[in-house]
C-alpha cells in the first residue's frame, strides 16, 4: 500500500531543533522503509539519522559515519537499524560485490543511506529520498517527489 510522503519542517532547522525533528520523522518510520540522505559533506545527514534512531531508542553515541565501514547496525530500536554511507563506492558492481545490496533492501530493518546515487538503480520503488541543503548556520530539509 502506497504510503504517505513524509511530513517535513517547513522552516530551516538549525542543531537545537534535531531532538524534536528526529521525533516527528521517527514518528513517521517503520521496518521496512528504506530513506535516502541526498546532500554535501556537512549537509547534516548523520547528525539527522543520529536524532530520528535516537527517537527510536538507539544510544546516540553509537551513531557515526560509516564512511569508511560502509555500513553500522544499530540495536535499541523496535527493529534494527542500518545505516550506510556509499560516499566511497565507486560503481554498482562495487556495491554488489560487497553485498550491499542485500542488506540494505531488507524488509525487516530501518535503513538510511548517505550518498544513495549508486543504489537508485537496484531500489524497490517505495523508498523516501530526502535532500539536506546548507543554509548558513540552519539546514533546510526537501523530499524528493514520486519516491514513495
Ligand atoms: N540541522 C543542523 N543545523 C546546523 N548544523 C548542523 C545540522 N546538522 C548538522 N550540522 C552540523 O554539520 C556538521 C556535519 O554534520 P554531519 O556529519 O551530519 O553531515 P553529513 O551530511 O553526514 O556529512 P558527510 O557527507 O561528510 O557524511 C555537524 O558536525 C554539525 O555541526
Ligand atoms: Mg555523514
Amino acid at each position: 500500500m502506497a504510503r504517505p510522503p513524509l511530513q517535513l519542517p517547513p522552516e530551516p532547522f538549525g542543531l537545537c531543533a534535531l531532538p524534536e525533528l528526529g521525533r516527528a520523522l521517527a514518528a513517521q518510520l517503520q521496518s521496512g522503509d528504506i530513506i535516502l540522505l541526498y546532500g554535501d559533506l556537512g549537509a547534516g545527514k548523520t547528525a539527522l539519522v543520529r536524532a530520528i534512531t535516537a527517537a527510536l531508542g538507539v544510544d546516540p553515541a553509537e551513531v557515526g559515519s560509516p564512511t569508511f565501514a560502509l555500513v553500522h547496525t544499530y540495536d535499541g530500536a523496535a527493529w534494527p537499524v542500518v545505516h550506510a554511507d556509499l560516499y566511497r563506492l565507486e560503481s554498482v558492481a562495487e556495491l554488489q560485490a560487497a553485498g550491499l545490496d542485500e542488506l540494505l533492501i531488507d524488509a525487516q530493518a530501518l535503513v538510511f543511506v548517505e550518498w544513495p546515487t549508486l543504489l537508485e538503480p537496484l531500489l524497490p520503488p517505495a523508498h523516501y529520498a530526502l535532500e539536506l541543503a546548507i543554509c548558513g548556520d540552519e539546514r533546510i530539509l526537501t523530499q524528493r517527489p514520486a519516491c514513495v
